[in-house]
Order: structure tokens, then sequence, then C-alpha cells
């Protein structure tokens, strides 16, 4: 841990070695699939902060509205506890909340080592009376915050927008939205934002905007893999790809091996034909209703949303469903 004037960090990125497996694992599932979190290099960050600003991509510019529109109403809402937010990313969304909520502290958790500090140190700056803990991690395997004094006695409230539960399959959403409920602990609160189904031209456009940054950060990923576990992939020789699955109401986000080719990766060959993908990263929209049954499996309540005008997307406040 390294405390450095106001905010401090705490350091809990997956090993690499544990890298490794995940990745041989995931190479070795039909079709072949990577943790979304591997997107989140120090490039992959700034190429996500890019997508958020492409015209198409209209997401992060409605949710950041809502939340600053309805801070006060999410704040009363939520009531008194430390905010701890799950992949706080460059922790921009959280400051209309910070204000109007003002609470013990602020817990930021982001997979992206180098990019948690300058945020947090940035966000410190902007509000003084907020002490702000950084968390380095995988939140979705993290089973309870690291004990720290900002924590101690204090209630917890999740706040967790972006839609990016949406990353999980139904099923690994339901098992998190669980493991949420014990981090977060007695008289737990969730504010979450999650995006909805909505016209499949627009929903493809924004996972394949003009620009080609959708395309650059899924590259990104290759180039990552060559670097932190000796991969030997060249990035043009995919193509990427993202297309509505409206049986499963999400996109789904590929590369695709534009001939067969074999890459060297994690310490083994792999063997792609011609036209094979590899899943790069899903994203799973849920009607408000579809998604309250799926908070419902994991123990939570509904206790409020939000939308946009256009009804885009939603901010929902979960309860624990015994309270
Ligand atoms: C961070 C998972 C919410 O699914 O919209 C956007 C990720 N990837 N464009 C999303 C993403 C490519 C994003 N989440």
């Amino acid at each position: 841990m390294t405390v450095q004037s106001h905010h401090d960090l705490i350091d809990l990125h997956p090993e690499p070695a544990d890298m490794a497996r995940l990745v041989r694992e995931g190479m070795a599932q039909r079709p072949r699939q990577l943790p979304a979190w591997l997107l989140y290099d120090a490039e992959g960050s700034r190429l996500f902060e890019a997508i958020c600003e492409q015209p198409e991509y209209g997401l992060t510019r409605t949710e950041t509205a809502l939340l600053e529109e309805r801070a006060p109403e999410l704040a009363a809402a939520l009531g008194a506890g430390v905010l701890v937010e799950f992949g706080a990313g460059n922790a921009r969304k959280v400051g209309p909340l910070l204000e109007a909520l003002r609470p013990p502290a602020y817990v930021a958790l982001d997979i992206s080592a180098n990019h948690l500090g300058p945020a947090c140190r940035e966000l410190q700056t902007r509000h003084p009376a907020v002490p702000v803990l950084g968390i380095c991690c995988d939140y979705s395997q993290l089973q309870d915050l690291p004990e720290h004094p900002l924590l101690q006695g204090q209630r917890r409230l999740g706040f967790y927008p972006g839609s990016s539960i949406g990353n999980f399959s139904p099923e690994e959403a339901r098992v998190l939205l669980v493991q949420l409920r014990q981090l977060l602990g007695p008289g737990a609160r969730l504010l979450i934002g999650i995006d909805q189904p909505k016209a499949v031209t627009r929903l493809e456009a924004a996972y394949n905007d003009a620009a080609g940054v959708s395309a650059a950060f899924a590259r990104n990923l290759l180039v990552r893999l060559n670097r932190d576990l000796a991969g030997s992939f060249n990035p043009e020789a995919f193509a990427y790809t993202a297309w509505w699955q409206p049986e499963h109401s999400r996109i789904a986000m590929a590369l695709v091996s534009r001939q067969a080719q074999t890459v060297q990766l994690a310490g083994e060959a792999w063997s792609f034909a011609a036209g094979e993908p590899l899943i790069t990263e899903y994203s799973v929209k849920y009607a408000p209703e579809a998604f309250l049954a799926l908070a419902a499996s994991a123990g939570w309540r509904g206790a409020g949303r939000w939308s946009d005008p256009a009804g885009d997307l939603s901010l929902h406040l979960l309860v624990m469903a015994d309270s």
C-alpha cells in the first residue's frame, strides 16, 4: 500500500500467473472469449474514454446528465454511508453525487492501476472534504473490502454506473449481485446504471463507431496480450465486428481471424480457422423489468428508478430484499 498526500491506494491487481491461467481458459472455450477487464490496460482505458466521446455512443453522456440532474434526489434515496464505486475508471461520473451526499469516504475500485492513481488524485483535489480510497482490483473477484480506517463502522453504499454489469452473462451477473450484497453488508444499497434494448441500428453503431475507436479498443487487447503474456498476435490479421444478438439481448464484440493462423500466447500455440471469432466482450441490455427480476434473484429489491427523457437507460436503486 502506498500512501500519497490525501488519498490512499491499495493494489490487489491479479498476478501475471492468474492472468495467464484465465487467458488459457478463455482460449480453450468455443467461441474463444477473454475476460473483459483485460481490455483495460493504460491504452485500453484511454481508448475507452475516447469511445465515450464518440457521437454514436450516447450511454456515458446520457447517464452523466441524469446523475447531474437528479443528484439531490439520488443522494436522499441513498442515505448515509461510505460510497463504493465499482469500475470507477476516470471517476468523473461521481462528482455530483459526492457533492449532494457528502459521504464519510469514497472508495474507487478499478482494474486499471495506471488510471486509478491519477483519477483519485484529481477527485481528491476537487472534493477535499471527502477522503478518497482507491483499490486496484478485479471487483468481480473481490469477496470483501480490505480493512481500512475509513471503512470502520460505516454503512456501505454501492455505485455501479455505466451498465458495466452488461459485460457479464445474466448468470454471472446474478452471482456478482449476490457478492456485491455481501461485500456491502448490512443495510446495503446499490445505485446501478442499466442500458436498455433499443433500435438495432443505434446499438450496433454505438459499438462500431465510424472513427474506428471501438475497433482500436478491441485490437489493443491483442497488443496487451503480446506484451504481458508473450503473445505473437498480428492485430491487423483480425477484423473487428459488433452485432446485436436478439436471442441474448446483447451486443457481441469480436475479433475475427482474417485467415487460418497460429499464434503463441501464455506459453502455448493456438490455431485460428479463417473466420473464427475471439469474443472480446458482450454487452447485455436489460429492460427495467428484466433487470429487476435478475436483481430479485440475487436478493435485491428495486426501491427507485430514474430514467433519461428518451428512456434509453435507467439508474436503479436496489435495497436488500428483506429490508
Ligand atoms: C464499460 C461494459 C459498459 O458495454 O457499453 C463500450 C464497454 N466496449 N464499447 C459497454 C464498451 C465497447 C461498455 N461497458
